[in-house]
């Protein structure tokens, strides 16, 4: 895809968190992007970094402690690292929303829900109160709320679950964003109103021609709806690619270990699925070679030691595996040939 097609173009972010263990050196080089319209998937296991990668691209990761170090996040060919506060604002809430893991902290208790999404249509845009309670209404429908009058008289902490996402939706839709951030929207949830909730979102999104950045750390989740993915491990993205890419050419002995890890709707539920054994390195101690080396059952010597180089399998395919590299076949040799 050329530079025109890309909403959101995030290019060797660095981020840092200074904590009481010594510098944490938590995303490391990191690049991907979202093309318009399409719903792109950032997938990892927990503490990868797929938050405050998304977070720091909106400067919205506290600073101090964190710092981002290097980077920049192009939306629109504008740079967001590089936009005041007031410039920051307009485009938060407006331009991109973010739709958080945890609608009880992220919603405010004190608040009607009907007045929460008033208040957010009437600071982003110029339109009388009654207009916005309309049109409040007709958004807490499209997100298939059953009587929309009586939840907009009532508070989050009187919804269900499933409500609570649904009105969280609603308000991260409701001036019409160019681009949703979905952090875990379901984490809470049950498989059911999981799968609900998020055929309601991708469908909604598609429909409105909203780009999406879905983050989660379930693979089998995004399989039906994300067209492309990133996985992240250890603060880096260890491969890219279309979702066909991910899930029938995966290259990355960290994906093929997330795929193993799985539900899949071909085994029945109750299939013990693989796990990946160990555990990713601690983001504050000095690191060598590749991050998945100790977890690794392909490691050769090289990983040890350098860090592995990024590869391009095809045009949109892209993994960083010392195995992928064109010199593997001469490093291997040499190595078998040293052992
Ligand atoms: N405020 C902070 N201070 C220090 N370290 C932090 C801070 N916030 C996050 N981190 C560290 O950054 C790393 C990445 O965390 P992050 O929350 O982005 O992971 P994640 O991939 O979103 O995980 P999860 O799937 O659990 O949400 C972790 O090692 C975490 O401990
Ligand atoms: S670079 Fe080496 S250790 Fe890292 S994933 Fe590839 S084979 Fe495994
Ligand atoms: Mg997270």
């Amino acid at each position: 895809m050329d530079g025109l097609g890309r909403l959101l173009d995030v290019r060797n972010m660095d981020v840092c968190f200074r904590t009481h263990e010594g510098e944490s050196h938590v995303i490391r080089d990191a690049s991907f992007c979202v093309n318009h319209g399409e719903v792109m998937a950032i997938v990892g296991e927990s503490g990868s970094g797929k938050s405050v990668l998304t977070q720091a691209c909106l400067k919205l990761i506290p600073m101090p402690p964190g710092e981002i170090r290097g980077g920049k996040a192009l939306y629109n060919g504008r740079d967001l690292l590089q936009m005041n506060e007031n410039e920051l604002r307009a485009v938060r809430g407006k331009e991109v929303a973010v739709v958080f893991q945890d609608a009880m902290t992220a919603l405010n208790p004190t608040m009607r829900i009907g007045a929460q999404l008033v208040e957010t249509i009437i600071e982003h845009e110029k339109i009388s109160k009654r207009d916005a309670k309309a049109r409040a209404a007709e958004l807490l429908r499209m997100v298939k709320i059953p009587n929309p009058e009586k939840y907009m008289r009532q508070y989050i902490f009187q919804c269900s679950g499933g409500m609570r996402q649904r009105v969280m939706i609603a308000i991260a839709i409701a001036c019409r964003p160019k681009l949703i951030i979905a952090d875990e929207p379901t984490t809470a949830l049950d498989v059911t109103i999981k799968t609900e909730i998020l055929n309601l979102l991708v469908s909604l999104l598609r429909e409105l021609g909203t780009s999406v950045l879905l983050i989660t750390h379930d693979l089998g989740m995004v399989a039906s709806y994300a067209d492309r993915i990133g996985v992240m491990y250890a603060g880096r993205f260890v491969e890219t690619g279309t979702s066909h890419d991910i899930f029938y050419r995966a290259k990355h002995p960290y994906t093929r270990g997330l795929l193993r890890a799985a539900p899949r709707l071909d085994l029945p539920p109750d299939q013990d699925l693989a796990t990946i054994p160990g555990a990713p390195p601690n983001p504050a101690l000095p690191r060598r070679g590749c991050a998945f080396a100790v977890r690794c059952a392909n490691c050769m010597e090289v990983c040890k030691a350098y860090e592995p180089p990024l590869t391009d399998i095809d045009k949109e395919h892209t993994t960083r595996c010392w195995l992928l590299d064109p010199r593997a076949e001469n490093i291997r040799n040499s190595e078998e040939a040293g052992a």
